[in-house]
Parts: structure tokens; C-alpha cells; sequence
């Protein structure tokens, strides 16, 4: 399964794909373009390291979202993907993008949604008091950070914690689950029924809550 990322920003969880998929932990799927829409950003220095094609689109060259969200998608049309990965990327896409790819868009997000959508959701939890937070795979739909959930981990959160030392916390787990669920997708692993998401092989260990094979 061919997959398109698009990021905005340094391209931590792009390269965690990047290096699943090295290891053989991806299944079929693989990064076959990076899409950015801020110039010279790291993932897109990150790609290129890697090999792998970039386009840059910024969004302040459209003057409608409509508009900006037909230029990804002629370039991941012409890439042959079949998966969009959202990897730190800070745009909310119309349904012009969503309806090409039913189902097939997804998201990275540093909260335990459906709390803590927005920016700065390691922050938000930090200062709102969460004894625990996390990180969440979900499909995207038009709002922000709101679609059907296909995977969560969960961190705690330390005393002595400091709002970047709960980012830092929740980064490492983002690095882990991406791949996995991206797998689990490529694998035809996961299904959606509404707004409940249905993953076939992902055991959760009771213990401490983490998932332990996805
Ligand atoms: C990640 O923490 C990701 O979860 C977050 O942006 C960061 C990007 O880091 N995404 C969102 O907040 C989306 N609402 P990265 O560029 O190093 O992968």
C-alpha cells in the first residue's frame, strides 16, 4: 500500500515510518511521497534524506481551501496512493480531499481524544491536571480532531513533569503506534462501523493499558 504523508512541521512520526518500514515492521505499506506545506521544513528535509519524493504546497498561495486541498491531491494522485497519513500536519482538509479518499486519511494527535483536539494538546492536558494522556490514530474527517478513533496509548503523567517532558513522553509513543495502525491498515486489519473502529489482531494489556501489538 502506497502511502502519502503530509506534515508541517520537524517530521518525528514521519521518520518513525520511515524507519518502521526499514525495519520490515510496515507490512506493504511504504512512505512513496511527503507532502509539506511549510517551506523547509524538517520532514521535508527528512524525506529527501530518505529518498523519498516531495512536493511543497502552501496553503497562503490559495485563496481557497477547495483550491489548495486539489493541489495535494493531483500531487498524491500522481504518486498512485492509496493511504494519506497525517503527520503533524496542521490543516483541516475539506471534503473536496476527504471524499477521494473515503476512509483513508489518517491522523496523529497528542491527546487522549476526544479530549484536547486542537494545537497544543500536550499543553492543554498538562495545564487542565490529567494524571494521564496519550496519543490517538483516527481517521479524519472535516472537523478538527474528530473522527473515528482507531487507536489510543496512554501515558502517565509524572510528578515532576514539566509540559515537555509530557510531549516527550507522548512523541514516543506516537513514534510506535503510527506504524503499527498503518500496518494494521495495510494488512486490511481494520474496519469502521460508525463511529466505532474495529481492529482485528490488537490485544490490549490490561496491566497498564498500553496496547501491546499495536
Ligand atoms: C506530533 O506530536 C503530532 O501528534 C502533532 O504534531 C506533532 C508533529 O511532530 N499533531 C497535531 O497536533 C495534530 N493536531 P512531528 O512533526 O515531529 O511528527
Amino acid at each position: 500500500m502506497k502511502v502519502g504523508v503530509l506534515a508541517s512541521g520537524s517530521g518525528t512520526n514521519l521518520q518513525a515510518l520511515i524507519d518502521a518500514a526499514a525495519r520490515g515492521e510496515m507490512g506493504r505499506a511504504r512512505v512513496v511521497v511527503v507532502g509539506a506545506n511549510v517551506p523547509g521544513c524538517g520532514a521535508l528535509e527528512r524525506a529527501a534524506q530518505a529518498g523519498i519524493p516531495t512536493f511543497l504546497r502552501s496553503h497562503k498561495d490559495f485563496a481557497q481551501r477547495e483550491d489548495f486541498d486539489h493541489a495535494l491531491l493531483d500531487e498524491l494522485r500522481r504518486h498512485g496512493v492509496g493511504l494519506v497519513a497525517l503527520a503533524g500536519f496542521m490543516r483541516i482538509l475539506t471534503p473536496t480531499f476527504l471524499d477521494a479518499f473515503p476512509h483513508r486519511v489518517v491522523n496523529i494527535h497528542p491527546a487522549l481524544l476526544p479530549s484536547f483536539p486542537g494545537v497544543h494538546a500536550q499543553k492543554q492536558a498538562f495545564d487542565g491536571g490529567v494524571r494521564f494522556s496519550g496519543c490517538t490514530v483516527h481517521f479524519v474527517d472535516a472537523g478538527a480532531d474528530t473522527g473515528p478513533i482507531i487507536a489510543q496509548a496512554v501515558v502517565p503523567v509524572l510528578d515532576g513533569d514539566d509540559a515537555e517532558a509530557l510531549r516527550l513522553r507522548i512523541l514516543a509513543e506516537e513514534h510506535r503506534l503510527y506504524p503499527a495502525v498503518i500496518r494494521a491498515i495495510a494488512e486490511g486489519r481494520v474496519s469502521v462501523d460508525g463511529r466505532r473502529v474495529h481492529v482485528r489482531g490488537a490485544p490490549v494489556d490490561l496491566a497498564d493499558g498500553r496496547l501491546k501489538s499495536l
